[in-house]
């Protein structure tokens, strides 16, 4: 990849984070797309492989734990280019599956195609960064920060946003390897 598409993909990074409301959860992180890491105040996110780009079929969520052991997320192929989505179509995206309501699963609703609260219904939209659109969660979603390689293989990089029920999205528990 050039150098000025690194930088573009590393600005986009920055507005989703913006979009997520990072800088209100207080959170601090910054991702580098030039490095394939990103940072939080206390440590560096791991990179760890969730997937791989032809296991996705568009609507069918895949679960997997990230940053910690536990903390499950979901990850989706929407089908359509998406503002921080990833991949050659921008089209898969990660979110954590802890409602910013009260912390209940969050899951795919294959009608809609939004992201649902099993417990108070909450509904928030994969396509619009997490955003809720259906209370009473307060928050948008957490959005994970994804990078494909040349093989499909994604790789979960970073959170943007605190997770529901952490102080700390990397040492409240044990980390995924
Ligand atoms: S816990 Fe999700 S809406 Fe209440």
């Amino acid at each position: 990849m050039k150098e000025s598409e690194l930088q573009n993909e590393d600005v986009t990074r920055r507005s989703i984070l913006k979009t997520a409301g990072i800088a209100a959860a207080g959170a601090a992180v910054l991702i580098s797309g030039l490095k394939g890491k990103a940072r939080a105040s206390n440590g560096t996110y791991p990179q760890v492989k969730v997937s791989n780009i032809k296991d996705l079929k568009p609507g069918k969520a895949v679960k997997f734990d990230y940053p910690l052991v536990g903390r499950k997320n979901i990850l989706i192929d929407l089908g359509c280019a998406v503002e921080g989505g990833a991949g050659a179509n921008k089209s898969v995206v990660a979110y954590s599956s802890f409602c910013t309501h009260l912390g209940c699963g969050v899951d795919m609703d294959k009608e809609s195609g939004m992201l649902v609260c099993e417990c108070h219904q909450s509904v928030y939209d994969p396509k619009q960064s997490g955003k809720v659109v259906e209370g009473p969660a307060p928050n948008s979603l957490p959005m994970l920060a994804l990078e494909v390689d040349k093989n499909g293989d994604i790789y979960a990089v970073g959170v943007a946003g605190l997770i529901y029920g952490l102080r700390n999205n990397l040492l409240d528990g044990e980390e995924v390897k």
